[in-house]
């Protein structure tokens, strides 16, 4: 099913009351990020675009696609699900090898050439984490971060989902203006729920949610780039430190420079 974009139509927060913003478009190539509080329904959100919600959900929202209401051909082939969610809590419950792992879900989503497609994978997982991939050893086997690695690039690249949900990946200690770049290179719909002003700053738009509810959405503006360039170019710093530190290695005064220079130059 080709898709162009999806759309949330709004129901009710968890007081009951109708939900603030009304109708929600995503089209395809957008990157959007859901804010709020902790318990505010970023979850819930993403959950009822996983689960195609048609008003039979705790908030009676309902998910169009194409503008219409979904086709549900996939239920009976979940290879053509559109949908690929990364949830925020992310355990194995497969103990077989990576490589064997990634290559049965190619197979089973009929990849053409299932062996370019797991090489792939783990090449863009790889640019995500600080530690590589090892492919014969056990999923189970793999740290957090280079669980949701793999997840994330197993959803773009094997599953080829045209819509893909990140329930927040930078707990994760993943690269996030890396992965950001990354995910940009593919024209999908991501909808990345997160904390993190980095990550909200450089998505298109974002909605922010409230007691359950979507309670406005904000458009990034031109000083809110600037700003997520700035932010990026302080997360480097912090990154290059970390891994000195995480490396043996000393640090000195000069690698933290906040000058105007500095922390203009970090890529966006
Ligand atoms: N519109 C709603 N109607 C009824 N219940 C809701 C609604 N939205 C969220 N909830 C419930 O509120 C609780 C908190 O929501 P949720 O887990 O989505 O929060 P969150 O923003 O993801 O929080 P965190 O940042 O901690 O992950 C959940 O039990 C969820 O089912
Ligand atoms: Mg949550």
């Amino acid at each position: 099913m080709r898709i162009d974009g999806i759309s949330i139509i709004g129901g009710h927060g968890r007081d009951g009351a109708t939900e603030p913003v009304g109708r929600l478009d995503l089209n395809m190539g957008d990157v959007v990020s859901l804010v709020g509080p902790t318990g505010s329904g970023k979850t819930a959100l993403v959950n009822d675009i996983a689960l195609f919600a048609d008003a039979n959900t705790p908030s009676g929202r309902r998910l169009l696609i194409n503008g219409a209401a979904p086709d549900e051909s996939f239920l009976d082939d979940p290879s053509l699900n559109p949908i690929a969610l990364i949830t925020q809590h992310t355990t194995f419950l497969s103990d077989l090898p990576v490589e064997r792992f990634l290559l049965t879900h190619a197979r089973v989503r009929r990849s053409p050439r299932p062996e370019a497609a797991v090489a792939a994978t783990v090449d863009f997982a790889n640019q995500l984490t600080g530690e590589p991939i090892l492919t014969d050893g056990a999923m189970t086997e793999l740290s957090g971060g280079q669980t949701r690695a793999l997840l994330i690039a197993d959803a773009v690249v094997i599953g080829n989902a045209p819509v893909v949900l990140l329930d927040e990946i930078e707990n994760a200690g993943i690269d996030r203006a890396r992965a950001l770049d990354l995910l940009r290179g593919y024209e999908k719909i991501f909808v990345f729920v997160t904390h993190d002003p980095g990550i909200a700053l450089l998505s298109d738009f974002r909605v922010a949610m409230q007691g359950g509810a979507m309670r406005a959405i904000l458009r990034t503006t031109a000083e809110e780039r600037l700003v997520a360039r700035r932010l990026m170019a302080i997360d480097a710093m912090l990154l290059g430190l970390r891994d000195r530190i995480r490396g043996g290695g000393r640090v000195g005064a000069a690698d933290i420079d906040l000058t105007e220079a500095a922390v203009s130059g970090g890529r966006a």
